[in-house]
Parts: C-alpha cells; sequence; structure tokens
C-alpha cells in the first residue's frame, strides 16, 4: 500500500536523534492510513494509540532538550505542544465513543504536525545543535525515562 506521506529532506532539521524522532511518526501516520484503508477499526485504535503516546513522548523530549538548551522560544513552542496534544486526547475520546476519526486524524497531521515540524521545529534548532552535543541530547532522553519517554528508545 502506498504511503501518505514521504519524509523529505525539509522535514530534516539536522539532529539525528530529533530527525529520527520525526521519522517514526512519518512511519505512525502511515501506518494508521493503512488501517484505516483496511476499514480494520481495531487497528485504527492501536494505531492510534500508539501515534498519540509516541508523539507526546516526543514533545516531552523536545521540550527537556529546549529547556537544557536555554532557547528562548520554549514556552511559546510547548503552548503549541499542549494544543495538539489535547487534540489527539480528543480524537482518541471519540474514538472510543465509536466515532470514525482516523480521516480528520491524518487531516491534522498531515496540516499541523508536518507544518510544526518545518516552522517551530527549525526555529530551536540552531540553538540546541549549538548548545548540546548528541551525546549529551542521549543523556537528556536516557533521563526522560523510564516515564512516557521509554517509548522514543
Ligand atoms: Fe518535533
Ligand atoms: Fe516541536
Amino acid at each position: 500500500m502506498a504511503d501518505i506521506l514521504k519524509w523529505t529532506a525539509d522535514l530534516s532539521i539536522g539532529i539525528e536523534l530529533i530527525d529520527d524522532q520525526h521519522r517514526r511518526i512519518v512511519d505512525h501516520i502511515n501506518r494508521l492510513n493503512e488501517a484505516r484503508e483496511t476499514l480494520d477499526k481495531k487497528a485504527v485504535g492501536g494505531v492510534l494509540a500508539g501515534l498519540s503516546e509516541y508523539t507526546v513522548s516526543h514533545f516531552g523530549f523536545e521540550e527537556a532538550a529546549m529547556k537544557a538548551a536555554r532557547f528562548a522560544g520554549l514556552a511559546q513552542h510547548r503552548r503549541g505542544h499542549e494544543r495538539f496534544a489535547r487534540q489527539l486526547a480528543e480524537f482518541g475520546h471519540r474514538y472510543a465513543l465509536g466515532e470514525e476519526v482516523a480521516g480528520e486524524v491524518l487531516d491534522t497531521l498531515n496540516k499541523w504536525l508536518l507544518n510544526h515540524i518545518k516552522r517551530e521545529d527549525h526555529e530551536y534548532m540552531d540553538v540546541v545543535k549549538a548548545a548540546l552535543s548528541p551525546q549529551q541530547l542521549a543523556q537528556i532522553l536516557a533521563d526522560l525515562a523510564p516515564g512516557p519517554a521509554a517509548a522514543l528508545g
């Protein structure tokens, strides 16, 4: 089945660990699309839950990295994450009530999440890259475990 989303160079922020996480989010989106096309409701629920958990963990990691790098735009960036996390929780809630939400989730992810990576995530990349080595970033990720960020491994 064809992927609806392809990883493209404009999504890369040049920080390996974070690009890997963004790639995994793109994978989740493609898996959600597959589950929707096969009309497998159970699979949609599973992928939706995995996607939400992974994305929220990713947000937590990014915020920890921005904080460690003393990025001035952290508060504003966090508000964007929180808004989107609320939307994901709302989709999960509506799915649990039996609503068909996969199409809407995919639309929202396509619009919001990809724009977020291309714009907001690109705003912190230089500051984070200059302030933190790949080893320091890996340590920040390790320190977040065994909380929800363990899902990012
Ligand atoms: Fe991100
Ligand atoms: Fe972000």
